[in-house]
């Protein structure tokens, strides 16, 4: 990366608003040391997606994408304390990490991960929601790009009127603008963009973020009354 001034920056946002944090750092350090990819949120990520669950007053959160559970701390930190985690992931190697790291941050009675393709997943929770289990209040979608649309419906299928669903990842260093271009990832986040804007039930926006992952961006959403 040739742009170091946002990442300087990042540094003296992290100063100010996420002071070192034994749980996150021995999350980061652990998820390191099992050989998992360093593709976290950064810090002040993990502080907005917090705060963002704080202000929904979420009481069930869902992610898609645990990795070693690093932003599964900062979101199930703003959980009180009878709400409730459940976070998707592929790897169950990852899943197995995530849980240790949970656990060593005290999170872990209050989250639980679910490992599997999302996809599959979200169909089982779709069925226990028919069968009247009651829907979350705050979606993160964070799993394999190509395919946060269909996500983004299982998702839906999971939300009430007034549930936030935010989305990682979604502009990839601008490859957004690139219709043609070969990559799934890139298809998956222009597709999952169009759709978030053409659906009826959502009110949504996206911001560009820069920082110490480079440049990026989050899609934040509410489900309509
Ligand atoms: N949310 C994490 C980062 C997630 S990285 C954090 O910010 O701390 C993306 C994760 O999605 C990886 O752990 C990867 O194994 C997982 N993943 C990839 N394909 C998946 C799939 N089909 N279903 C569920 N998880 C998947
Ligand atoms: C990468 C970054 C992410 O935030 C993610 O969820 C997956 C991959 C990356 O930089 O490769
Ligand atoms: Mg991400």
């Amino acid at each position: 990366m040739t742009d170091q001034l946002p990442r300087d920056v990042d540094r003296y946002l992290e100063g100010l608003f996420t002071p070192l944090d034994p749980a996150l750092e021995h999350a980061l350090a652990a998820s390191d040391a099992g050989g998992l990819p360093a593709i976290a949120v950064s810090p002040t990520q993990g502080k907005f997606l917090h705060l963002l669950a704080r202000m929904a007053g979420a009481r069930r959160i869902l992610e898609l994408g645990t990795l070693g559970g690093y932003s599964t701390i900062w979101l199930a930190r703003a959980l009180p304390p009878d709400g409730r985690l459940v976070s998707l992931e592929l790897s169950a190697h990852h899943a197995e990490v995530a849980r240790g790291n949970l656990r060593a941050a005290g999170v872990g009675e209050r989250c639980e991960v679910i490992v599997g393709p999302a996809l599959a997943s979200l169909a089982s929770l779709e069925t226990l929601r028919t069968r009247g289990a009651a829907p979350f209040d705050f979606v993160f979608i964070d799993a394999d790009k190509g395919n946060y649309p269909a996500y983004l419906t299982g998702c839906l299928a999971l939300a009430r009127p007034g549930t936030v669903i935010v989305a990682d990842n979604v502009v990839r260093r601008g490859a957004v603008l690139d219709a043609a271009s070969p990559d799934a990832n890139v298809q998956g986040a222009r597709a999952f963009n169009a759709q978030l804007a053409a659906d009826a039930r959502l009110d949504a926006t996206v911001l560009q973020l820069v920082g110490t992952k480079g440049h990026d961006g989050m899609a934040i959403a509410i489900v309509r009354a």
